[in-house]
């Protein structure tokens, strides 16, 4: 598999299927990697999946270098996004151009991606002229959850016209890919066929350019709770519980170590 750019994703549309998931740790990005991703997001999902944070809005610029640096050293071939945090891109244009910019220098990032429609049209072409790629996001915003009063399906109703109002800004602005979050899928569709970028879809439909998932919702890392939307296609949780019971077990029965971990 040869590396994967952003023109080689802008390529993929309407040809193959886009892959991404997200991760924050270094061994899982080579994981993913090593079994040919295409693209791996460093979400500002870290907040609440990793750090143990109640959502998204906590996370800051120097949460999201740590955790993108790691995951950059276990990449050879897929395209690295970061997200960009809460307030540190809503301010003003210049506001989010040092950002970006702070973030693709310092994390081995390969683009960025923010959450908004028309509201970040300005900010996305700012940061685009400075030739950082974007990724726009847009539906369901975690960013906005206050506002949106929770983790909602968008785009239904009156706000259809809202939804493909933010979409052509967000391609008119110059980004390269977008993710539509907790969209009808039938609205999707209709959003991947007016745009030449790739949508990227989650809780979207199959109609989306790709798609992408959180990495602990797929594995079955995070309990019970699970969207409507996810696939666990493992369930490691009741696996690491298992691995630490017989761990325990073990140690205090004396059965580990035996003489086969020890040195003579
Ligand atoms: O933060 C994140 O992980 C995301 C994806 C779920 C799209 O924004």
């Amino acid at each position: 598999m040869s590396k994967i750019t952003v023109p080689i994703l802008k390529g993929m549309k309407g040809e193959k299927k886009i892959t991404m998931l997200t991760a924050y740790d270094h061994p899982t990005a080579k994981i993913m990697d090593d079994a040919g991703i295409d693209t791996i997001l460093v979400g500002d999902s870290v907040g609440p999946v990793v750090l143990g944070y109640q959502n998204t809005i906590p996370v800051t610029i120097d949460e999201m270098i740590h955790h993108t640096r790691a995951v950059a050293r276990g990449i050879t071939n897929a395209l690295l996004i970061i997200d960009m945090p809460f307030m540190s891109y809503q301010e003003s244009v210049e506001q989010a151009k040092r950002s970006a910019g702070r973030m693709f220098k310092e994390s081995g990032a390969e683009a960025v991606k923010l959450e908004g429609g028309v509201a970040m049209h300005d900010t996305i072409k700012a940061i685009t002229e400075i030739d950082i790629p974007v990724c726009a996001h847009i539906g369901l915003t975690p960013q906005s959850i206050h506002r949106m009063g929770g983790y909602k399906v968008q785009g239904k109703g009156k706000d259809v016209d809202k939804l493909l109002a933010d979409a052509r800004a967000v391609e008119a602005a110059g980004a390269f890919m977008v993710v539509l979050e907790c969209v009808p899928r039938q609205l999707a569709k209709e959003i991947t066929g007016m745009l030449t970028i790739p949508t990227i879809g989650i809780g979207a439909g199959p109609d989306c350019d790709g798609q992408v998932l959180v990495i602990h919702d797929v594995l079955g890392l995070l309990g019970d709770f699970r969207p409507k939307f996810v696939k666990q296609y493992r369930s490691l949780s009741s696996d690491i519980g298992n691995a630490v019971k017989e761990y325990i077990n073990e140690v205090t029965s004396g059965t580990f170590p035996d003489d086969s971990q020890s040195f003579h």
